[in-house]
């Protein structure tokens, strides 16, 4: 792999970061994660970004609870493009992206979510689901667009709902699913796989 083709990716996440992880270890093709941005100074991610040699960094997210402000993503939008970032991944980063960043990375940003969308967007989705009481449930990579979970779908993996499942076994299990699922997706990406037709989104296969 030469140093031109290589893809430079983003982590953005606020928590434990197993997807971060994953990322990093995973079989990504091009994609390579140079950075993880954090919006907490407490977050676990950041631990395991030291502990897997990638440079992090806290951002401020701007004073509200469940978006970024304005001025904020600006300027992570701005540091992001002067890191020659190519693509981002949303990885447990619990603000909605509302502008600049999405202007700045449109259809280079992907997020992954605990369901098989457009079931049980937003928070608490294996629980939703639970409650619901499905049969199957998964998760979704898909590109993110300034809707709650509502980017076209690049890849989901199911998996069962069991009778005797709580919160904990059914996420444990989707978990699993979601660190094959999301280095897949950013490997189709960064080899220039992936077509956005509308909602859709096509893998072009050898040759097409
Ligand atoms: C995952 O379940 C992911 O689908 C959701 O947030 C959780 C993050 O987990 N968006 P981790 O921080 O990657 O371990």
């Amino acid at each position: 792999m030469t140093v031109e083709n290589r893809k430079r990716v983003a982590v953005m996440a606020s928590g434990r970061g197993s997807n971060f992880e994953a990322l990093c270890r995973g079989d990504t093709g091009l994609g390579e994660v140079v950075l993880l941005i954090s919006d907490r100074k407490d977050a676990r991610v950041l631990e395991r970004a030291s502990d897997l040699k990638v440079r992090s960094m806290v951002i401020d997210p701007g004073s509200y609870r469940t978006r970024m402000g304005i001025p904020e993503e600006e300027e992570c939008a701005r540091m992001m493009t002067e890191e020659g970032i190519d693509l981002v991944c949303l990885a447990g980063f619990m603000r909605m992206l509302k502008g600049p960043i999405l202007e700045a990375f449109e259809r280079r940003i992907m997020n992954i979510h605990p369901a098989l969308l457009p079931a049980f967007p937003g928070l608490e989705a294996q629980r939703q689901a639970l409650e619901y009481g499905v049969k199957y449930s998964g998760c979704t990579v898909h590109y993110v667009d300034a809707g709650m979970d509502t980017g076209p779908i690049i890849l989901q993996s199911a998996v069962e709902v069991l009778d005797d499942d709580t919160v904990t076994s059914l996420s444990a299990r989707i978990l699993e699913r979601e660190h094959v699922t999301y280095p897949r997706a950013v490997k189709l990406h960064c080899a220039g796989k992936l077509r956005v037709e509308g909602r859709k989104v096509r893998i072009l296969r050898q040759g097409s």
